[in-house]
């Protein structure tokens, strides 16, 4: 049986960093508010001459080196993102150009915050099934730009990031199993709620921004990232204890601390970057992975639980060996 490995990782955050203290300073909160009720202390925000693509470029090239593979070997390029540089061609398609690679498949996946698992599971199937020996899985934002910088109520939430890992095809495993959900009933709760072919006129005047139902949102991921978390373990045939790591979405340490909670999976097990990133969507899972491989603290033989949740609503989880 074939499966997929992640053999490397890489990230990208922006240089320029925005606190809670110089939120203060533009909107009415304080640095007590935001850290009470997310954890958040800063954010990361891409300047204004840097792209989605340009932030997938450093982390795909940081995975890369991490891997040592050659940019030949890579035969699939997926990006995870809702702030794509342009309508089209796909910023998976603008990275492989930047790449120089040509020919095999490059695409995007959009399922916002729950993005980068959905990425990852189609790549893990390009694999399992031969169609791809070697992907580049990615999720990247610029979610900065469509957010309202006078919205207290969004704005302290979010900032901007990439992520990427490299799968590549083994014997052994690898990636155990991929789970993804999707329930557009909620498509109200979590949106932007305009696009190119609703309201453009509101995108042409820089007015395409994040609406959201905080406490609604708030319940729902509890719920659907600690659920989810049962059913990646008994489609494994696994019990939480057998799990080294939980890398959930980075959104809120509230939602990460209640979905650990639910879980019973103790905190020290729980890979957390909110404070220092914000919820930068698509990248948020993947920059926690490699800031974990990084630092030392996920290690090769190890069991990682990676789970996302975004607008749509969408979620979904991969369950690896690292
Ligand atoms: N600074 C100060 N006050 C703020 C604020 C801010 N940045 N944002 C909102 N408030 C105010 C509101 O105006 C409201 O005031 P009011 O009661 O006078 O109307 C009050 O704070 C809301 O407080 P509360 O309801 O206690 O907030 P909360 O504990 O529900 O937290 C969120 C709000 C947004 C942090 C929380 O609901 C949340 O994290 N939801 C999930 C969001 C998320 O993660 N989205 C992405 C998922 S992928």
């Amino acid at each position: 049986m074939k499966y997929s490995r992640i053999i490397g990782t890489g990230g990208y955050l922006p240089e320029k960093v925005l606190t809670n203290k110089d939120l203060e300073s533009t909107i009415e909160t304080s640095d007590e508010w935001i850290t009470s009720r997310t954890g958040i202390r800063e954010r990361r925000i891409a300047a204004d001459d840097e792209f989605t693509v340009d932030l997938a470029e450093a982390a795909a090239l940081n995975a890369i080196e991490a891997a040592s593979v050659s940019r030949g070997e890579i035969d699939l390029i997926i990006v995870a993102t809702t702030t794509a540089d342009q309508v089209f061609p796909s910023t998976a398609c603008l990275l492989q150009q930047r790449l120089g690679m040509e020919g095999d498949p490059a695409f995007d996946v959009q399922a916002v915050c729950a993005g980068f698992l959905f990425a990852l599971g189609v790549a893990d199937k390009f694999v399992r099934t031969g169609a791809a020996n070697c992907a580049l899985v990615i999720g990247a934002e610029t979610f900065s730009r469509i957010i309202d910088w006078s919205d207290r109520r969004t704005c302290v939430l979010f900032g901007d990031g990439a992520g990427a890992v490299v799968l590549r095809a083994d014997n052994s495993p690898g990636l155990l199993s991929t789970h993804l959900h999707s329930d557009g009933k909620y498509k109200d709760l979590l949106c932007v709620p305009v696009g190119v072919s609703r309201n453009f006129s509101k995108v042409q005047a820089g007015a395409a921004y994040t609406t959201m139902e905080g406490t609604e949102v708030f319940r729902w991921a509890v719920k659907a990232m600690s659920d989810i978390i049962t059913e990646t373990l008994d489609a494994n045939d696994m019990q939480k204890d057998d799990l080294d790591w939980l890398i959930p979405h980075q959104a809120n340490i509230r939602i990460i601390n209640a979905v650990g909670a639910r879980a019973k999976i103790p905190n020290e097990k729980v890979v957390v970057t909110v404070d220092r990133h914000g919820n930068t969507s698509a990248a948020s899972v993947p920059l926690a992975l490699d800031q974990a491989v990084r630092d030392g603290r996920v290690k090769s033989g190890q069991h990682v639980l990676l789970e996302g949740f975004g607008g749509g609503f969408t979620w979904g989880s991969a369950l690896i060996k690292m």
